[in-house]
């Protein structure tokens, strides 16, 4: 059966202008994104990868382009129904994470489902998925506590239970694994690729190819643009992940990393 198409990009860009200079963060940059695919984007600092995340997730607007998602362009769509679309459809995992100060662990998880429009749930309802998230992720003692008083691992993962919150069809992160040591980074990397391999498609910025070689497919963007993109397949149990890891280190080489 054919991949089912969930993201369908063309020619985006994006320029930024800034005392009237402008920069061209991305240049007609065009890419699918399928079911159950968890793509990495890779790239130097300064290419384009965060933009390319905004502008593909509609959290920042391109300058122009075409960014299909359920057979609608949100690059166009107006505000009111693109903060619907990003709410029930999408999740978000960012490295400075938006966590309010004055809520609780859950009740910052659950916080995208109280505000859903179409996708109502009893309050109760909402607070089990929420426990049972967090159980998921191991970090159910956390619940009642404040966001300051947990680690960073901890509060990475309670960013994974509020972007599942409202089960979204895709899930983008910017470097999800960026401010976190080698081990939290690696159960964060798990709690992803579990998610993923339940169905959730993931589309994530990294600059470790650690955490990009348990990608399905990395995209390699220079300068706005994309260079290249290596298929490394499903990360399973059986995968020997130092192979995937030489693989995708001599493909990077190759592509001037
Ligand atoms: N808000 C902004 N205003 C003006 N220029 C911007 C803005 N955001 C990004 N840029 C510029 O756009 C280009 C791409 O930036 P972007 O943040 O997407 O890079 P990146 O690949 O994510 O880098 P990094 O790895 O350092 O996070 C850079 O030249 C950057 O200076
Ligand atoms: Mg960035």
């Amino acid at each position: 059966m054919a991949a089912q198409t969930i993201l369908h990009v063309t020619d985006l860009c994006k320029t930024y202008i800034t005392n009237k200079k402008p920069t061209n963060a991305l240049r007609n940059v065009s890419f699918n994104v399928d079911k159950g695919e968890m793509v990495a984007i890779m790239g130097p600092s300064g290419s384009g990868k965060s933009t390319l995340l905004y502008t593909a997730s509609g959290m920042d607007t391109a300058t122009s382009g075409e960014v299909m998602l359920d057979g609608e362009n949100i690059a166009t769509l107006p505000k009111k129904r693109l903060a619907n679309v990003r709410l029930e459809k999408m999740g978000f995992i960012f490295q400075q994470m938006h966590m309010l100060k004055n809520l609780t662990i859950l009740d910052n998880i659950i916080l995208p489902a109280t505000e859903a429009k179409s996708k109502k749930r009893s309050r109760k309802e909402i607070a089990e998925q929420g426990q049972m998230l967090m159980k998921k992720m191991g970090i159910s003692e956390i619940a009642g506590k404040d966001i300051n008083e947990v680690s960073g691992g901890q509060l990475q993962r309670a960013c994974i239970c509020r972007c599942m919150i409202n089960d979204p069809q895709i899930i983008f992160a910017d470097e999800p694994t960026g401010a976190l040591n080698r081990s939290s980074s690696d159960e964060v990397m798990e709690m992803l690729c579990g998610l993923n391999r339940e169905g959730t498609t993931i589309m994530m910025v990294t600059h470790d190819s650690r955490i990009a070689a348990k990608c399905t497919r990395v995209m390699f963007i220079v300068d706005g643009e994309i260079k290249g993109e290596k298929h490394l397949g499903e990360f399973t149990d059986g995968s020997n992940i130092r192979d995937r890891e030489r693989t995708l280190n001599n493909w990077l080489m190759e592509m001037g990393w």
